[in-house]
């Protein structure tokens, strides 16, 4: 089928050919290939704020779009004494709250009907004991399999507890009393450097095999950021250039207008390398430089990707400073709004060292990208919320033109809009019309919001949407999550226990792009910031 989906660029219309028997939902779009089992999705941490902003609102979502199985419950599982209706009553809330005035109560009530609480006993040794008894009530009376996907929305410190309990009382066997696969769901951080990411892993192991593990990095379920791998690799005129030759440097921000808000006690022992760079950059990194997968399967994917955090060159940690630049914000202003600094926020130390902004030049020690940097960065309070990849093209070899332009060529960029902005474009040089020779960069452009078809699915629902189907493509693997830390450990220690440590922090004014030395850092290697 060939559906004209593009808006009108320079002229050209883009063309996306669909094939295949997808199940259409609502608009005819392809949400899943074929009906997704029935099963329990069980939410350890049902209370929490996880679940009432997030998991419970893509779960509602998925089943208004008709996609989750008509036989399906969720249960909430925490410690708050309280029975299943007073928990729909609790979680009615939020979702009113998401749909507004368009939620009508019938809507409301199909919903409810699918949800259950089920309280644990904070005091008992074998806090889920009761859990698979009740589950397998539930599988009976309502003539299902025993499929389970268990959402762990609790915070990371608990993990261990959770999953050692759940292992005791069975829940990760497959084939107890009634056959069904068991599937859980973690959210990042995983570990807090290669030692405990390991511990970590290690200790999953000992219930779960690796591939009843779905490791959540939001940021792959992105629309723009699964794009990635389209554009690439479904299309035959970029891969070609798409190395050391053509490409002059790489630009990967993520910025944030955000503080630290409410999570000072988490950030104030993860700050940003920890909490942006071991996940969300390394696997946008991960996606702009791998090779092409043989196949278009979770392990292939996932494999090219770890091949990519294998060859990260390592820091030199004995010259940090010319390969990364660490800030922290002081008090400014965003949109006209006065902000406090970091250390004037809630429950931050008044000596803080936490850094809010973090910049590195990296290298792929590989074939394709040798001698390649790649310039990540990312902060809180900066100017604008921005996440994009510039590939920056090498100048033309020859300039013929040097003899009638009284200037320089800007060379091709290319930048992927990953958010809020979700676009292409690429930028070349032009003709000015007129008698004389003038040349004038133009910008084709596509944005993500002129496509008519497809329904956009948010991160939330699209990584539980892969979690009911088992696939592992967005999720990452056990050596994915520790080869990042392999890479990160050192240069976190390196940063953590140097003796200049305070000198080595720059500040920054909230509502700026971050401190003057990222900048500085660039201009060294004749490069700048496309947003500045
Ligand atoms: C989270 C980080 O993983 O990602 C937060 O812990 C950050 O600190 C957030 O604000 C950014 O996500 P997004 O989707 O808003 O870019």
């Amino acid at each position: 089928m060939e559906h004209n989906i593009g808006q009108k660029t320079q002229g050209q219309e883009a063309v996306v050919k669909t094939e295949g028997p997808f199940i259409a939902q609502g608009s005819g779009s392809c949400l899943i290939e074929s009906p997704l089992d029935p099963c329990a999705i069980v939410i350890m941490g049902a209370c929490g704020d996880l679940t009432r902003r997030k998991i419970i609102r893509a779960l509602f979502r998925l089943f208004q779009n008709d996609v989750l199985p008509d036989l399906f419950l969720i249960v909430g599982v925490d410690l708050n004494d309280m029975d299943t209706e007073a928990y729909r009553a609790f979680i009615k809330e939020s979702i009113e709250t998401l749909a507004g005035e368009n939620l009508t109560e019938k809507d409301w009530n199909s919903f409810a009907a699918h949800l259950h609480y089920k309280s644990m006993d904070p005091e008992s040794k074998s806090p889920y004991e009761e859990l698979p008894g009740f589950l397998n009530e539930q599988f009976h009376d309502l003539h299902m399999p025993g499929n389970r996907l268990f959402y762990l929305a609790v915070p990371p410190a608990q993990y261990v507890n959770i999953i050692r309990d759940m292992g005791r009382a069975a829940l990760s066997h497959e084939n107890e009393n009634r056959p069904g696969w068991s599937r859980v769901v973690i959210e990042k951080p995983f570990g807090r450097d290669l030692q405990s990411a390991q511990d970590l892993n290690r200790h999953i192991h000992q219930y779960f095999r690796e591939d009843q593990v779905y490791r959540i990095d939001h940021y792959l379920a992105k629309e723009t950021v699964q794009n990635i791998l389209m554009f690439r690799f479904a299309n035959a005129i970029f891969e070609p250039i798409w190395n050391r030759r053509y490409v002059d440097h790489v630009q990967i921000t993520v910025a944030e207008t955000l503080g630290v808000e409410h999570r000072a006690v988490y950030y104030e022992q993860a700050g940003v390398l920890r909490d942006m760079f071991q996940n969300h950059i390394l696997q946008l990194l991960a996606m702009t430089a791998m090779e092409p997968p043989s196949l278009f399967e979770a392990d292939r994917v996932r494999d090219e990707k770890v091949k990519i955090f294998r060859s990260l060159r390592p820091f030199p940690v004995g010259q940090l400073d010319n390969h990364l630049v660490l800030g922290q914000y002081t008090s400014g202003t965003i949109d006209g709004m006065p902000l406090p600094g970091y250390r004037e926020e809630p429950n931050i130390d008044k000596d803080s060292l936490v850094p809010t902004f973090a910049m590195a030049k990296i290298f792929i020690d590989n074939w394709r990208w040798q001698g390649v940097p790649f310039y990540l960065r990312s902060g809180k309070r900066m100017a604008k919320k921005i996440t994009e990849i510039a590939i920056q093209f090498k100048q033309v070899p020859n300039l013929m033109f040097r003899n009638v332009l009284d200037e320089s060529i800007y060379s091709n960029v290319l930048v992927l809009g990953i958010q809020p902005d979700e676009r292409i474009t690429l930028t070349f040089q032009t003709k000015l019309p007129g008698a004389k020779v003038c040349l004038q960069p133009v910008t084709m452009d596509f944005h993500y919001s002129s496509v008519q078809e497809g329904t956009f699915l948010d991160a939330y629902e699209k990584v539980i949407l892969d979690c009911l189907v088992g696939d592992h493509m967005l999720f990452v693997r056990q050596d994915g999550v520790e080869a990042c830390w392999g890479f990160l450990s050192p240069i976190l220690d390196a940063c953590e226990t140097c003796k200049d440590r305070e000198q080595s922090l720059h500040y920054y004014s909230a509502g700026t792009w971050g401190p003057r030395r990222a900048d500085d850092l660039m201009k060294d290697e004749g490069h700048v910031w496309r947003i500045i």
